[in-house]
């Protein structure tokens, strides 16, 4: 028998006893002379009854991700069967070594709940009381003679407790350790938590510094895939552009500028080290004096005169009308900074104009297609998405989503509509799909994030922001929308979140693995799951950031390093 029948063993024990124990506190009724019996039976029932509680729920949380949520009632109120199996192959793999216990610790309910049927003298066949008539309670008592008395369970009662307890304990360790396990080496993430709040605090700067009351403002912001990490914030700040292209959509274009690319990133004001005006002889070796003087008669060193080269750049300015900056940014040269906003922190963040590629093509004019219209097919220019760019893209958007998340940039309920691509002036088509960007218009009504209260249908969706993200992987996988997907089974699906989710459901189980390979399909599985094996499903929580970097975006990494065979 395997270790999960063994479960099922103990799963079909438990409400058997449980219904034993009922029924003859029914008969007890009859037979005055034990009614004393009556509450211990009672406090026995309700013990069992608890530990059958606790062992679901354990048992449940030992195999989410591997049965669907949706799925475990049913999974658990069948025992057996070639799903079973199967299922217990994957338990193997979670659980390791720590196999064995948990199944020894089941095996000793089992063995447990065996020893109460016997003093409960249950049918061995059936598992239930051998009579059924509570009023012949009195000499089925005596002829049967089962045990009444809480005290002569109390053996069992506690083995039961006992293993019970060592598999929460073994469930709650076994789930924590997996994922560092599956990922052999496991690269901790970047500081998503800087770039994160980098990145809101750039939103409200940009939007505070379009003091204008034009209406048409918007931004793109180019998203990228960001591994590097670096000792402290302000380093992976300050070597971090957020690439932008400011937008204006105007109802009269004469009026209107074109769009600007630029390069957006924090200037770090380091102290200047001051050079000393005396100091010891040590220094002489680091610094060239132009002229030194030195005392032959003492020991100290005088410096008069210090020669420091200073690299002739000019002075970004504060700016304070950021329409009309843009609207004057001009021919820019390369790293030069066009001028700096402050942020509420007083932190500068410099603008660093992008040329425009000069080569003259057809193509004269900026233009921007959603990822809706590529998938739908509604872009109306010449290039389909590339495998290439499609794994390229998905690592963009993971990424992305740990830098934006609860940002401004990124709304709860996004989607392949916020998501845009970008063909400049000159550039060629290939070069349209290189990064994803978001866009964000700055007019008020859009300030404000819509809270959409969650229904109950939701909460099978456990984090909607990832819930998405698998979606959108989905899409660009197939280079089609998820409603171009669809069969008429998914749309019939009931009490489910709905057609989308039921689509991505069907394909993470029988396609998604054989079109992308085992890494892709276990990203997606992840985000449309949130199957992290942690309690929380919020980024909020560093653990369970690090969990999707390693669940998600470092698979995704490696299916596009597969892909260029650069393993
Ligand atoms: C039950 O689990 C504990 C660890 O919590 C372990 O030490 C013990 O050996 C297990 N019992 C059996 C019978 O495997
Ligand atoms: C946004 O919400 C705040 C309160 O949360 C409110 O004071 C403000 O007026 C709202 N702004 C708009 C544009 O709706
Ligand atoms: C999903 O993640 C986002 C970002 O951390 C968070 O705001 C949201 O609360 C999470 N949802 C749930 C249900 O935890
Ligand atoms: C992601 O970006 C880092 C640098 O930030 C780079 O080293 C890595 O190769 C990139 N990965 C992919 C898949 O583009
Ligand atoms: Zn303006």
């Amino acid at each position: 028998m395997s270790g999960l029948e063994v479960a099922g063993v103990v799963l079909g024990s438990l409400p058997l006893v449980i219904s034993a124990l009922e029924h003859y506190t029914n008969g007890i009724h009859t037979a005055k002379r034990y009614w004393r019996y009556k509450s211990e039976l009672r406090s026995l029932i309700l013990q069992i009854d608890t530990e059958r509680g606790i062992f679901i729920n354990t048992l449940e949380q030992l195999l989410s991700g591997l049965v669907r949520i949706e799925h475990m009632t049913e999974f658990l109120s069948n025992p057996g069967g070639e799903v079973w199996q199967d299922v217990d192959v994957q338990l193997k793999t979670r659980l390791r070594s720590a196999y064995e216990v948990y199944f020894g610790n089941v095996s000793g309910m089992a063995r447990s709940l065996k020893r109460i049927r016997e003093k409960l003298a249950l049918d061995p066949g059936s598992g239930k009381p051998q009579f059924s008539d509570p009023s012949l309670f009195k000499q089925e008592y005596k002829r049967l003679q089962f045990s009444l008395r809480k005290s002569e369970y109390s053996e069992q009662l506690s083995d039961l407790r006992n293993h019970n307890q060592a598999l929460t304990r073994l469930t709650q360790q076994s789930l924590e350790l997996e994922p560092s396990r599956a990922e052999t080496k496991t690269r901790s993430c970047p500081n998503f938590n800087a770039l994160q709040s980098y990145a809101r605090s750039l939103f409200d700067t940009l939007r505070s510094g379009l003091r204008c009351t034009c209406e048409g403002h918007a931004i793109k912001l180019r998203l990228e895939n960001r591994s590097n990490k670096a000792e402290d914030d302000e380093d992976l700040l300050g070597s971090t552009p957020f690439r932008v292209i400011f937008t204006y959509n105007s109802a009269a274009p004469a009026t209107s500028w074109t769009w600007k690319e630029a390069d957006i990133r924090w200037i770090v004001d380091k102290p200047i080290s001051v050079p000393v005006s005396s100091c010891g002889p040590k220094l002489t070796r680091r610094v060239r004096f132009d002229q030194v003087q030195t005392s032959s008669s003492s020991t100290t060193v005088t410096v008069t005169q210090q020669h420091i080269s200073v690299i002739t750049k000019p002075t970004p300015e504060q700016i304070q009308d950021l329409c009309h900056a843009i609207s004057t940014l001009q021919q820019p040269q390369l790293n030069i900074c066009a001028g700096y906003l402050l942020d509420s922190l007083k932190r500068k963040h410099g603008i660093y104009p992008l040329d425009i590629p000069i080569c003259q093509d057809k193509q004269e004019d900026w233009s921007a297609y959603t990822l809706r219209q590529v998938l739908t097919r509604r872009a109306g220019f010449g290039r389909r998405l590339m495998q290439h760019d499609k794994f390229k893209i998905a690592v963009d958007l993971a990424s992305s989503i740990l830098q934006l998340y609860k940002t401004p940039w990124l709304n709860d309920d996004w989607g392949d509509d916020d998501v845009y691509f970008v063909h400049r002036p000159g550039a060629p088509l290939s070069s349209v799909y290189q990064h994803p960007f978001i866009y964000r218009k700055f007019s008020s009504a859009t300030t404000n994030q819509s809270l959409v209260p969650p229904s109950p249908v939701r909460s099978i969706i456990r984090n909607q922001t990832l819930f998405t993200l698998g979606v959108l992987l989905i899409e660009l996988l197939y280079g089609t929308s998820i409603e171009e997907l669809q069969t008429p089974h998914d749309l019939a699906c009931q009490g489910t979140p709905g057609a989308v989710w039921c689509t991505a459901e069907r394909l993470i189980d029988e396609e998604i693995a054989l079109e992308a390979g085992q890494l892709y399909a276990d990203a997606v599985r992840r985000c449309v799951r949130c199957d992290f094996n942690r309690k929380t499903y919020s980024l909020d929580d560093q653990d369970f950031q690090q969990a999707v970097f390693d669940g998600v975006v470092a698979p995704l990494e490696k299916t596009l390093q597969h892909f260029l065979g650069q393993d």
